[in-house]
Formats: C-alpha cells, sequence, structure tokens
C-alpha cells in the first residue's frame, strides 16, 4: 500500500516501514562510525521501541556487540492498516542485528504487568543466563498496577497554582497562550504511580531475585529537568514529582544491588522531540528555539547522539560526572548558561509571525514526522510498502 501521514493533534495516526527502516538505520550506522563501547555484552531494555530506549538498544548492539532483550508495547500492522512506528523499528533493528550475528528478540506486551516480566525472566534464563545493563526507558500516560489491577493515570500540570504561558501548535505554528489548572485529587500520586520509580524497582527485584544480574550489573532510568520557562509544567510539576521519585528510586536500587557490586543510575537526557514530549504544553516552544540555537552551536544532538555520548563517555568512559544529587547530565550542553540565555530572551518575542524564523519550526516538525517514518531522506514514498512486515523474533 502507500502510506501517508494521518495526524490527530499531537500524534500521527500511521506509520511508514521503509522509514522507520532507515531511520533505524541512519542510526546503526551513526554508532558504527563512532568506533566501539567497551561496554556490557548482555543489555535488557525495558521501552526499547522508539526514542532513547531504541538509541539505548542500537548502541549496545552496534556499538559493543550486545546481545539485546527489548520490552515494549507496540501495535503490529492488521491488512490496510499500518502497525505503529515501535513496531517496525524493532522489526528493522532485529533484522539488521541478525544480519550483524547479533541476538536480539523482543517482547511486545504490558511492561507494568507480572505476565511481561516473567516472559522475560524466562527468556534470559534460556538465552542469555543474566544481564549486565538494564535501560529502563518506559513512557506512558496510564499503568495498570500488577498487584491491585487499578489503572493509573499520569497527568502534566502545575502543582499549587494555574500556570499560564506560551506555546505552539507545531502544525501550524500558532502561538498561543495557554492556561493549565493545577493538580486536584490524587493527580500527584498518581501521576508518581505511572512515571515514578516503583516499576522500575519491581523490575530489578524480578530480575535479581532470579538471580539474573551478573557481577556488576548496572541499571540506568532516563530523566529530564529543563528550563525555568517549563519548571511549573514539568520539573515542579506532576511529572517533575514522578521525576523526584525515579531519581530516588536509584539510590534504593543502588542499596539491593551492592550485594553484587552493582549500581543504579539516573541519566538527566536533553529534551527532544519524541511522541511523549509532543503532548506536554510549552515544550514544543521550548524546543523548537532551542533546537535553532543549539544547530547554531553546532551543539544539536538527537536520541542517537546523546545515549553515543551517554556509554561512550560516561556510563562506559571511566567518568560517570555525577552532579549534586548524584546524576548523570547528558543535557550538559542543552543547559549551558547561554544556551539558556539566549533562549530566554527569544522566549519574550516568540509570536505566530517570527517563530518560523526566530526558531526551528521546520525542524521540529520534520522530527515529528520522522517519528513515523515520514519525510525521511532517501525514502520513496510513492513507492508501494508492505505494511505487514513482522518482528523477527515474534511469532
Ligand atoms: P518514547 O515514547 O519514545 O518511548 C517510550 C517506550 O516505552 C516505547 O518503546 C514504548 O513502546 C514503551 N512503552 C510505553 N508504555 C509501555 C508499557 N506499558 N509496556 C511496555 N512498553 C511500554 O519516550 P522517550 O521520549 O524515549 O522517553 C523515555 C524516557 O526518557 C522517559 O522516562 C522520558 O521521561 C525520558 N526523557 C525524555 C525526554 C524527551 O525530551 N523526550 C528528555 C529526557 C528524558
Ligand atoms: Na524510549
Amino acid at each position: 500500500m502507500i502510506i501517508e501521514p494521518r495526524t490527530r493533534g499531537f500524534i500521527c495516526l500511521t506509520s511508514h516501514p521503509t522509514g522507520c527502516e532507515q531511520n533505524v538505520i541512519n542510526q546503526i550506522e551513526y554508532i558504527k562510525s563512532k568506533g566501539k563501547i567497551d561496554g556490557a555484552k548482555k543489555v535488557l531494555v525495558i521501552g526499547a521501541s522508539t526514542g532513547f530506549g531504541l538509541a539505548s538498544r542500537i548502541t549496545s548492539a552496534f556499538g559493543s556487540d550486545a546481545a539485546t532483550i527489548g520490552v515494549f508495547f507496540d501495535k503490529p500492522a492488521t491488512e490496510g492498516r499500518p502497525g505503529s512506528p515501535g513496531y517496525y523499528n524493532t522489526a528493522a533493528f532485529e533484522k539488521h542485528a541478525h544480519q550483524a550475528g547479533l541476538y536480539a528478540k523482543s517482547i511486545n506486551g504490558d511492561a507494568f504487568s507480572n505476565e511481561i516480566k516473567e516472559e522475560v525472566v524466562n527468556l534470559i534464563k534460556e538465552d542469555l543466563g543474566q544481564v549486565d545493563l538494564v535501560i529502563y526507558s518506559l513512557a506512558s500516560p496510564v499503568r495498570k498496577h500488577p498487584n491491585t489491577g487499578k489503572r493509573f493515570k499520569s497527568v502534566l500540570k502545575p502543582i499549587g497554582e494555574v500556570f499560564t504561558n506560551k506555546t505552539v501548535d507545531f502544525h501550524t505554528g500558532k502561538v498561543s497562550e495557554i492556561s493549565i489548572n493545577p493538580a486536584e485529587g490524587e493527580d500527584v500520586e498518581n501521576t508518581v504511580t505511572v512515571m515514578g520509580g516503583e516499576d522500575w524497582k519491581m523490575w530489578m527485584d524480578a530480575l535479581s531475585k532470579e538471580n539474573l544480574l551478573a557481577e556488576g550489573a548496572t541499571t540506568v532510568a532516563y530523566s529530564y529537568i529543563g528550563p525555568e520557562v517549563t519548571k511549573p509544567v514539568y520539573r515542579n510539576g506532576t511529572i517533575g514529582a514522578a521525576k523526584d521519585h525515579l531519581e530516588a528510586t536509584a539510590f534504593t536500587i543502588a542499596e539491593d544491588l551492592k550485594a553484587i557490586n552493582g549500581n543504579a543510575y539516573v541519566s538527566v537526557n536533553k529534551a527532544l522531540v519524541t511522541q511523549a514530549s509532543s503532548a506536554i504544553p510549552v515544550i514544543p516552544l521550548y524546543i523548537s528555539l532551542l533546537f535553532k540555537i543549539m544547530k547554531e552551536n553546532g551543539t544539536h544532538e538527537g536520541c542517537i547522539e546523546q545515549i553515543q555520548r551517554l556509554y561512550s563517555e560516561r556510563l562506559f568512559g571511566g567518568d560517570l560526572d555525577l552532579d549534586e544529587k548524584g546524576r548523570i547530565r547528558i543535557d550538559d550542553l542543552e543547559m549551558k548558561e547561554e544556551v539558556q540565555a539566549a533562549i530566554a530572551e527569544l522566549w519574550k518575542d516568540a509570536t505566530s509571525e517570527n517563530l518560523a524564523e526566530i526558531g526551528d519550526l521546520k525542524g521540529y516538525s520534520d522530527e515529528f514526522f520522522n517519528l513515523f517514518g515520514f519525510k525521511v531522506d532517501g525514502v520513496d514514498y510513492d513507492a508501494d510498502v508492505n505494511e505487514m512486515v513482522q518482528i523477527p523474533s515474534i511469532k
């Protein structure tokens, strides 16, 4: 079939298998071009099909020749209806990993559930014995709690007072003011339940109970801090409370892992266009200004550049360079004072009329479509494609 982008609000309803494969190939080529990383050899990535998780899986496999198991929640295609991008990304990843002689298997299902944890435990037992790196990169708006069956929803709201600021609809370029009402009821607790560290710890407990963590095993989860302008809705908001919890959980897990000389870290990453970040008001405007400045400075990075640097310089480079709260910071280039000062200036002036010029609106929009395999260089979108692409390890 011929597949075109069909958008509704912050989501794109279709995705393109050839474009997704090309994205994966580009990331693989980037990692190969940067040379080998003396890193982990048996890696579990939870949230492995898009964004930072996919980049982590690719970096492990093609940077360190690692065997990888990837867990994610994606939709396969049905006749005439494309699958989700993560499904096509993983199909492409496995294909190229297998061609390179690398072990790669995937599990598609709810990572929050006991069943999927058990499936992964069994797969590690059968195939790898143990793992030496666990990347935790889930981004989800909901979580069904495995003990109670209760469904929790995360929200993106400020805490305490209404937050009013500028935002942009990146499809139209229209800059407008948005007001977001503060969290109420159990919004904060619910968001912490979904995006905090409880599930990360459950994963680590499940693995360690079965002795599946190798001596010296490391686990890393991803967090975000960001600038002053987004603070009320991000870091000081409901999602920030969840990130505080995630970051605190790193210390609890690190204690548990002492028995095997292992460790647990949070890495604070740069703001990037992903499915998760496109849904947060105010952030797209910030990102479009950030990209403009960082591209001008020559310091712009995408997911793969970020994770390549995380692995080669910090995790396996001998210098974690932790901040005062014990976190790895690969948002260092984003958070540079000059960069933030330049954005703060542009922020005041940004309007629908000038944003295309003072911000990287086109870059934002292109990257958004890239997530779904569209507008990828070198892909012939007029060509007939088979939407029924399968992930080799999933029957
Ligand atoms: P993403 O939306 O690209 O990827 C999320 C992954 O989680 C996908 O593989 C998806 O299939 C999987 N997933 C979601 N729900 C699942 C479930 N119930 N069971 C199994 N798999 C599930 O997200 P992104 O942006 O890569 O985020 C990953 C982490 O990085 C998050 O913790 C996020 O807060 C953090 N981060 C994101 C930044 C950004 O700008 N996008 C910046 C800094 C950190
Ligand atoms: Na991810």
